[in-house]
């Protein structure tokens, strides 16, 4: 039977009773963790958002709410009224806040039952994740979770109140808006009033904080949901959160500062760490070269080595025709671990070296005596001498390599960096590596179209000297814009945006976008610059992210209160789902069957 709340009020969370409330009276309410008979004697473990605290029922003491107890189950929700008690010294347990002391209890009234919960409420629990996503109101009742929550609270809030302190305003943009630069897939959202006519949701707020600008607020932000549809991955959800903030008549330095401070109050605030500023940074150009990536994990070494100019002419053919035809070769050097890598570790190695697109991953172990390797036979001594001076190579290290387009060779090795890294147990986990990533070129080539592509988004500026070099020499023109990474993973990124409309059309051109296409993309921004634009720049930073590494999770989607599955689905409200006829009809559309069809045809 259960009992009603009444007037009783709580007067603490169970986490938070302490030695200080020994000898008083309290109402504790919660969730029924585990519920132990000692001879007797019931004592339950009971459970709110601040912890756990021991209620004890002694049938001497009262034998009517002993009875009561005794039919109480897990996750059930209970309120008791009871006197805060010392634990004797045997009984303390030194791992809980609440250790040291008990209730005596009292009253007790069940506010609810449960019915058989489907995993445990524990810290660690191997269980399906999907059926965790099911039960997602469970699951977040671990503390592994909640603290992950509470952390993400402290983590926005900490950025919110030192963005509020430096003047910035808060600003709401729309979410039924229209495409926005960032270059995923829109989702899409069809408008009744206006049938056949979609909203895109934003991929950013880009454009409309730019336009905020011309609006003279001077400085946004916003901790802004974003939407794209796009391939998951463990630091991936299709709508992810962004620290998203813009400032007026600013260069580089003044954003990058600004998020340094920012930072540095997250790490205080929700880590107790105290950060050195400046951070470091690095170019575009060093950490391609040297990490393969342009989102380096600078916690261990293990640095890749550009040798192409050792095998121009080799008469290794697979070395020399990668040279030949535009391409790379870069060696890793693993110092003095060549014998904890077996054969079958090489070869599983080089089996992933493939999957990502590799033709191979050759490799050579330094023997007491010799090189031990199967090309090795096909290098000239020079060659040799050459690889082990600039390679460093000495007895016991393991040295691997790519040839192939820069394209492949930097995907592969910086891949197999990371891999070897955990697997000799090369990374510091308890360390965070700040890093700026700045000097970025602002095209990109795509081989495949024939054409340039902005490598940020077609808003960011080019660096003042580099603005000649558009269209003679565009390869070599330089952006303002600036990456920031944390332990290899890209935690935000912005630039410096062009402001002056006759340099935005050049950037245009070049990445072949017509008048017209851009003005229907871009419409109202570019009208915006006509009317007094002051020059200006932002950054956005993943909420979601930071607080995965923050955290120590393995996926942004234990740091979401209710994330979407790898495949873009929520397994607790089952979205998305089909709708019915009506709102179909409604909404102007049709739905094709091949499509669906299709669609299964893919999963
Ligand atoms: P960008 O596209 O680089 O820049 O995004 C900024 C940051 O957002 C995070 N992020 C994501 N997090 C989780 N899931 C995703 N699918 C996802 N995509 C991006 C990353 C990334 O660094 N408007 C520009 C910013 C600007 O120029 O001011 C923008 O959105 O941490
Ligand atoms: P092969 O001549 O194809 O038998 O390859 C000889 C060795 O070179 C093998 O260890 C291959 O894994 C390696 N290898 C082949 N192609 C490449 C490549 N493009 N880059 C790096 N290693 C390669």
């Amino acid at each position: 039977m259960l009992d009603l709340i009444g007037n009783w009020k709580r007067t603490k969370y169970c986490g938070n009773v302490g030695i200080d409330d020994v000898g008083n009276e309290v109402i504790l309410m919660g969730w029924v963790q585990s519920n132990r008979d000692h001879g007797g004697v019931i004592f339950i473990d009971l459970r709110d958002r601040e912890g756990i605290c021991q209620v004890v029922f002694n049938p001497e003491h009262n034998t009517e709410t002993h009875k009561t107890a005794e039919s109480v189950k897990d996750e059930w929700v209970i309120a008791v009224k009871g006197k805060v008690s010392n634990r004797t010294p045997e009984t303390v347990n030194p791992n809980i806040k609440t250790g040291a002391i008990e209730i005596i209890v009292d009253e007790i009234k069940i506010l609810n039952t449960s019915s058989v919960i489907p995993f445990l409420i524990e810290d660690e629990i191997s269980v399906d994740e999907l059926l965790r996503l099911k039960y997602r109101f469970l699951d977040l009742r671990r503390n592994t979770m909640k603290d992950n929550l509470v952390l993400r609270h402290k983590i926005a809030s900490a950025s919110r109140n030192f963005l509020n302190k430096e003047g910035f305003l808060e600003i709401e943009t729309p979410y039924l808006t229209k495409s926005t630069p960032e270059g995923a897939r829109d989702f899409i959202v069809p408008s009744r009033l206006n049938p056949g006519e979609f909203y895109a949701l934003p991929q950013s707020p880009q454009i409309l904080k730019q336009t905020l600008m011309v609006s003279g607020f001077d400085k946004y932000y916003q901790v802004v949901r974003c939407f794209r549809d796009e391939d998951l991955r463990a630091d991936r959800q299709p709508e992810f959160t962004q620290i998203d903030l813009e400032m007026s008549f600013v260069d580089e330095n003044d954003v990058m500062s600004t998020v340094e401070g920012m930072i540095k109050e997250i790490f205080k605030e929700a880590k107790g760490i105290e950060l050195d500023m400046p951070f470091k940074r690095m170019s575009y150009h060093e950490s391609m070269e040297k990490y393969g990536n342009d989102r380096p994990d600078t916690r261990f070494g293990l640095e890749l080595q550009n040798i192409s100019e050792i095998f121009r002419d080799s008469e290794f053919k697979v070395f020399r025709e990668a040279v030949k035809k535009g391409g790379i070769i870069k060696a890793l050097n693993l110092k003095g671990r060549g014998n904890d890598l077996s054969r079958k570790d090489i070869d599983d190695l080089t089996d992933e070296a493939r999957t990502l697109g590799a033709k191979g991953l050759a490799w050579i172990k330094a023997q007491e005596k010799e090189l031990q390797s199967p090309i090795i036979k096909f290098f000239s001594e020079d060659e040799i001498e050459k690889l082990k001076t600039q390679l460093n190579i000495e007895h016991g290290d393991i040295v691997f390599f790519g040839a192939d387009t820069s394209y492949i060779v930097n995907m592969v090795l910086s891949n197999l960096r990371l891999k070897l890294a955990e697997k000799m147990g090369l990374v510091d986990h308890s360390s965070f590596e700040l890093l700026w990533i700045v000097d970025f070129p602002l095209f990109d080539y795509d081989a495949n179209d024939k054409r340039y592509v902005a490598l940020h988004h077609p808003f960011t500026s080019p660096k003042d000297e580099s603005i000649d070099k558009i269209e003679t020499d565009t390869v070599n023109v330089l952006s303002k814009a600036y990456d920031i990474v944390l332990n290899g993973v890209e935690i935000g990124g912005g630039s410096i945006r062009i402001h002056r409309k006759d340099i935005q059309e050049k950037v245009f051109k070049t990445i072949g976008l017509s008048d017209e296409e851009a003005n229907d993309k871009f419409d109202f921004l570019l009208n915006a610059l006509d009317f007094g634009a002051p020059p200006h720049g932002g950054i956005a930073l993943g909420l979601d992210r930071i607080v995965m590494l923050l955290t120590g999770s393995e996926s942004i989607r234990d740091v979401i209160a209710f994330p979407k599955t790898q495949k873009g689905s929520c397994p607790l409200t089952a979205a998305p789902s089909e709708i019915g006829i009506e709102q179909v009809l409604e909404l102007g559309l049709k739905i094709d069957k091949k499509t669906e069809e299709n669609k299964d045809k893919n999963d």
